[in-house]
């Protein structure tokens, strides 16, 4: 106490104001042989008992998505779509997308009226709002090629979740109170999340009909969602609210495996989400741009720090509004957009005296040389197996409609696109003809979850949710502990900020920035927003003598579970 009492003086005295601490200082949980990071502590619960099992980090991994659909309805979901990272134990690395696609009879102007202005929330609510789910099929295809226990063990606990029911939490009883306007609004039928008298912390939430529909997914595998029964209640679901998701498109979803993106920071290796993903790109430009400042030595969450990382994040932000889009339909620069080259120039762009105005960024050029609820969770398995994962419906709840029959919700992944040149989306993010919406391609994304290797090794499993802040609050949690020697708890519950080139503005959690640091960055000619809460993290930390660390954010009821 003492010690700190005297840094916290002595740094007042003689260099630029400190930060506010981090909001938790020490380690997360610790455990030897597993770990399993997720929303919920059901969910968590779940995949550690599938690890116990001799489960590997793939097994635990569809367990633990079909757990969080039940336990935690406003981001977990087989509605909506994700993508996994995975590392296996002999360092071969893969990644899996099961983004949603736009359906066959969309098209580049659905969201705007004839006059060719947007119409307002028309991507963001109801049955148009909603892309071919891709959860289901994810999972199937992540467990045909690395699963080990039975498909069938792994969709149980959710069934008997949905069948016993959940206990609510106070912030899910608020989420589910403060979305029961929408619920009745965007749905032609009253659903079962909506009660007259309000939830309460405690109460129990039974999801009979969701129970019935993962029966069929643990009978029928892909079909029991894409085919028969379920797809008969999503097609007649979408009839009945002006949606437009058919048999064909059903039938015709299918997740991709995809080569990651990988790049060198100091002593690691960051495995991350390509194209669609707009999140691996960017982490690693950000990380090349800062390469050259020593973060460390300027100290965390100081102006100096935080006005280099800012700044690289709002020409990285620029970048992704123009070039990044799904790479099945739109050619992106990948290799431009990482070039050691073009990022220097990208660096040395940067003054370090003053803000660039973001009006006077635009994203680079390239030659082409070739062709409000989101959730994460980090896995690690005894053999060193491990999965990133981050899933979506989008919005919190998604589009706000469940499929009657079935007991789920839609996600709103529509509005990812972009519904028309330079309009933001709900993240006030920009785009172009990249990411305009086509007949089945995929909505670009932030989703990062990533992977670390330290010399070879398997080090840090990580991501989060927070729409266009998630790039952002991954790169940080990695500075936080690769610079700044947090621990994994540490890292995660520090608090954020985030810069994206439009709007030209820092957003940062309330107490993120002392008064003196604020002055500071406006002195350089910066605007800041505050918020209370970016992200949610959940990671996982690889500590000395293969201990594992588990980071769960502070700011939901995330939990970590090891054993
Ligand atoms: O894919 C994306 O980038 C968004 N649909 C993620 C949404 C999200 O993180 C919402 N969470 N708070």
């Amino acid at each position: 106490m003492l010690r700190l009492l005297f840094l916290l003086v002595f740094n007042l005295l003689f260099f630029q104001p400190v930060a506010i601490l981090p909001a938790q200082t020490g380690p997360g949980v610790t455990a030897r042989n597993g770990m399993v990071v997720s929303a919920h502590p059901d969910a968590s619960r779940a995949g550690v008992e599938i690890l116990r099992k001799g489960g590997n980090a793939v097994d635990a991994a569809v367990a633990v998505q079909f757990a969080l659909a039940v336990t935690f309805p406003v981001a977990g979901n087989i509605g909506g779509g994700g993508f996994m990272v995975y590392r296996q134990k002999d360092g071969k690395v893969s990644t899996l997308d099961y983004r949603e696609k736009a359906p066959a009879a969309a098209s580049a102007t659905m969201y705007q009226d004839s006059a060719g202005n947007v119409v307002p929330g028309l991507s963001m609510n109801g049955h148009l709002a909603a892309g071919v789910p891709g959860s289901v099929d994810g999972m199937a295809e992540a467990h045909r090629k690395f699963g080990r226990l039975p498909w069938k063990d792994l969709v149980q606990p959710a069934i008997d979740l949905a069948r016993h029911g959940v206990v609510l939490t106070q912030k899910e009883a608020s989420g589910l109170n403060n979305n029961k306007e929408n619920f009745t609004r965007y749905n032609t039928h009253l659903p079962y999340l909506v009660r007259e008298q309000t939830w309460q912390k405690g109460d129990t939430l039974r999801h009979p009909a969701l129970a019935a529909t993962l029966e069929r997914i643990r009978d029928r595998g892909r079909e029991g969602f894409y085919a028969g029964e379920t797809a008969d209640m999503i097609v007649r679901e979408m009839k009945t609210g002006n949606g437009i998701i058919s048999h064909e498109d059903l039938k015709n979803y299918h997740s991709v495996w995809r080569e990651p993106v990988t790049g060198q920071y100091r002593d690691y290796r960051v495995i991350s989400m390509p194209p669609p993903s707009s999140g691996g790109v960017a982490l690693l430009q950000l990380l090349t741009i800062i390469k050259p400042f020593d973060l460390s030595k300027s100290g965390w969450n100081t102006a100096t720090t935080v006005h280099v990382m800012a700044e690289a994040e709002r020409r990285v932000y620029a970048d992704r509004a123009k070039h990044l889009g799904d790479p099945d339909f739109h050619r992106v620069p990948l290799a431009g957009l990482l070039s050691p080259d073009y990022l220097m120039s990208r660096m040395g762009s940067i003054d370090t005296g003053r803000a660039t105005p973001s009006a006077a960024v635009q994203a680079g050029e390239f030659a082409l040389r070739e062709s409000d609820q989101t959730t994460h969770f980090s896995i690690v398995d005894r053999a060193g197996n491990a999965v990133s994962i981050t899933t979506t419906l989008n919005g919190g709840y998604g589009a706000k409609v469940v499929v009657r029959e079935a007991g789920f919700l839609l996600n709103n992944e529509m509005d990812d696109f972009s519904v028309k040149p330079g309009a933001p989306n709900m993240y006030g993010l920009v785009g172009g003809a990249a990411n305009a919406i086509a007949p089945g391609k995929r909505m670009l994304s932030s989703m990062t979850p990533s992977i670390l290797e330290k010399k070879g090794r398997l080090y840090m499993v990580v991501g989060t949710p927070g729409g266009s802040t998630i790039i952002t609050s991954v790169f940080q949690t990695i500075l936080n502990v690769v610079e700044h020697g947090m621990t994994m708890q540490e890292a995660v519950a520090a608090k954020r900020f985030h810069h994206q080139w439009l709007p030209d503005q820092i957003l940062a959690e309330n107490d993120a920035l002392t008064p003196a640091v604020s002055a500071a960055l406006e002195a350089k000619g910066h605007k800041i927003v505050y918020t209370p809460a970016i992200g949610r993290v959940d990671a996982i930390l690889i500590r000395k003598k293969r201990k594992l660390e588990g980071g769960a954010d502070p700011r939901g009821d995330d939990t970590a579970a090891g054993y």
